[in-house]
């Protein structure tokens, strides 16, 4: 990592010809967003942080703020940052300059987390934290349309460099493809009323603006139903974010790369706030932390056990009073998992067992997939 040399002054990222840059800048922003289960992260990161040069990759960059916090407290930690919006790197790059000699960013989605590894010859790491979903920065940018109260272009893109936009997405897909959209990603009651009035709409002219989306999914929800569960189009946002952006695509193919690179004793934390991610990283920690060998064999053969150990029992969440303070984290599920040498058990008498090590934390239903709020209100959360 040696060969990316640090710079300070010009108060913007300095990519190299791999896409990696130091963060460089004097012009430190702070204290305007606050990381949530910032405290809950550190502690279960800690224990893969305490080597003589520990690497911990921080999937989802956004404003810096976990990557600042395990800088603090690791003083000989090596952060990798990759984030897929630019902005965001950006932000980060003035915020994180005091530490720009231990952190190297990228610009890339954390599907390229291998890629990224291979360009700083790094094979494996230590710890790993996924903070999905949007930023507040991208909430707040009106510009980028991916808020309902706000008028703006339908673009919705987290990196706007490639993709489509929702605009492409909402005159183009077939009225099916845009009902199955809203209700699997939105949980979306009227999915199929929405899609049909969006057809109707754009066969008289584009719709290209948040604010004629917002009004259009407003008048096909009955107006009873407008009266609970927040602004109507919030959930129809929401899907189509998580469409634009390829959100459950991406996260399927980061988690086992994921795992993959983790080394023995090194730990992943990953906070989701969408059911279906959720449900993604919670099948995707529990199909390593399980033996693969017979089950009616009472001892491990080589290779066949497991490889994770659960650090989580189900999913934690934030507490209440965090959610008072900070309403981003009431949608939120933790989940954490350390990773075992799969023939350190091989020759015990037992199998592995996995031990949750979860203290004083509300924890959701056990293992049940429990609906909950699809994900935070866009609108109504602060930093
Ligand atoms: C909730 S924010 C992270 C906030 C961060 N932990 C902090 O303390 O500021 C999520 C970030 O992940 C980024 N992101 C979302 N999907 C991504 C992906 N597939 N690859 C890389 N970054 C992604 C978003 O652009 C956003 O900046």
């Amino acid at each position: 990592m040696g060969k990316h040399r640090a710079s300070h002054g010009s108060g913007t990222p300095e990519y190299n010809g791999a896409g990696v840059s130091r963060a460089s800048g004097r012009n430190v922003s702070r204290g305007e967003h606050t990381p949530v289960l910032l405290e809950r992260c550190l502690e279960l990161l800690s224990p893969a942080l305490q080597g003589q040069h520990p690497v911990h990759v921080d999937a989802t960059l956004g404003l810096g703020g976990h990557a600042e916090a395990v800088l603090a407290a690791h003083p000989s930690v090596t952060v990798v940052a990759l984030d897929r919006d630019p902005h965001a790197i950006e932000r980060s790059t003035q915020r994180l300059a005091p530490y720009a000699d231990r952190i190297m960013l990228a610009h890339a989605a954390y599907d390229d987390l291998p890629d990224v590894l291979d360009r700083l010859a790094l094979s494996t790491v230590d710890s790993i934290l996924f903070d999905l979903g949007v930023s507040s920065m991208q909430l707040d940018d009106a510009a980028r349309g991916f808020a309902y109260a706000q008028d703006a272009p339908l673009d919705m893109r987290m990196d706007p460099t490639r993709g489509v936009t929702a605009e492409e997405v909402v005159n183009s897909y077939p009225a099916a493809q845009l009902a199955r959209v809203l209700r699997v990603y939105g949980e979306e009651k009227f999915a199929t009323r929405i899609a049909a009035a969006i057809v109707r709409e754009r066969t008289r002219a584009p719709i290209t603006s948040s604010a004629r989306l917002a009004e259009l999914v407003r008048e096909s929800i009955p107006a009873p139903a407008r009266r609970t569960g927040g602004h109507p189009a919030k959930r129809s946002f929401q899907a189509l974010r998580i469409e634009v952006n390829g959100e459950l695509a991406s996260l399927e193919a980061a988690m086992p790369a994921a795992l993959d690179v983790l080394a023995v004793g090194g730990r992943v934390v990953v906070l989701a706030y969408h059911s279906l991610e959720d449900r993604m990283v919670k099948r995707a920690l529990a199909e390593r932390a399980r033996s693969t060998a017979p089950v009616d064999l009472p001892v491990e053969l080589p290779g066949t056990g497991p490889s994770l150990r659960l650090l989580t029992r189900g999913a934690e969440r934030a507490s209440e009073a965090e959610v008072a303070a900070n309403p981003r984290a009431a949608s939120v599920r933790l989940r954490a998992a350390e990773r075992i040498d799969p023939d350190a058990s091989a020759s015990g008498p037992t199998k592995a067992l996995h031990q949750p090590l979860a203290r004083g934390h509300r924890g959701s239903k056990g293992d049940r997939n429990t609906a909950y709020p699809a994900d935070r209100d866009i609108n109504d959360e602060g930093e």
